[in-house]
């Protein structure tokens, strides 16, 4: 039976013991969330950074190594000036207030996607948390912002075949660890878990190539109202499956 009480869920969770190591996240329903409760859609993203530090203690509490927040696409910038702006404030507001107590807890925070796409504030703002945590391991805080996986996996080509032109790297010997070795995650495991928020059930280019074997969890649960209990909910649900890798059941 699941129970609904956090402190039970992380009992149950070290009871078990195979927590996943990486936990990405597709933060989504902001926008109907603030439509719920007739606000601008900003005040969504606003009450959606309370998730964000519910999700990092949760993380930290039960043990994972990884988490991955899909905080800003590249697709995003199509969004009305006003939302962007209020977006990127927002990023800022996260980084200026969380920074001490993230290193206190031991996150080491990263930066992953076209960061010369953000506004001089932000890009600073973030510049700054991730060389303030750069020597924390208890947590990676991996923040994908502006980011495409198309876009990071034609990165990764154009890398190589830089490499290759240059005589650099024999084309033959380019495998799957050389291309992984190119992402941005180069040095991160795969995630085992994916939740998406807000009943949606796309990947929306998340992770194209990171996500191939992670068990997917659809929430219904809007990212404002995602708590650290529903993250606890998401880990035992993984806790209970069976990952094969494309092989048979042992
Ligand atoms: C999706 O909701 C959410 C976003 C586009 C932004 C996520 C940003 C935050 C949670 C706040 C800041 C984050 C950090 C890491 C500081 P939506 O707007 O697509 O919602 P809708 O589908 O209901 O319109």
């Amino acid at each position: 039976m699941h129970s609904t009480n956090a402190a039970d869920l992380l009992a149950q969770i070290r009871v078990h013991g195979a927590v996943p190591r990486h936990v990405a996240i597709i933060m989504d329903g902001n926008g109907r969330w603030a439509r719920e409760r007739r606000m601008p859609r900003p005040f969504g993203h606003r009450s959606g950074m309370r998730s964000v530090r519910e999700v990092v203690e949760g993380a930290v509490e039960a043990g994972v190594e990884f988490l991955s927040l899909f905080a800003f696409s590249q697709e995003n910038w199509q969004r009305p000036p006003t939302e962007i702006t209020a977006l990127m404030s927002l990023l800022e507001e996260y980084v200026a207030r969380e920074a001490d107590e993230l290193h206190e807890r031991g996150v080491r925070v990263r930066a992953l996607g076209a960061l010369e796409r953000l506004t001089p504030d932000a890009s600073a703002a973030v510049d700054r948390v991730v060389r303030q945590t750069a020597g924390n391991d208890r947590l990676t805080l991996n923040l994908f912002i502006s980011y495409s996986a198309r876009a990071e996996l034609v990165r990764a080509a154009r890398l190589l075949a830089v490499e290759a032109a240059a005589g650099r790297i024999d084309p033959a010997t380019i495998d799957e660890a050389e291309f992984s070795a190119r992402l941005y995650t180069a040095d991160c495991p795969d995630p085992d878990l994916l939740i998406r928020t807000s009943g949606e059930q796309r990947l929306s280019n998340f992770l194209l190539w990171q996500l191939a074997y992670a068990e997917l969890y659809l929430s219904p649960v809007l990212w404002p109202d995602f708590t650290r209990t529903e993250l606890f909910g998401a880990i035992r649900d993984f806790q209970l499956r069976e990952r094969r890798f494309g092989r048979v059941p042992a």
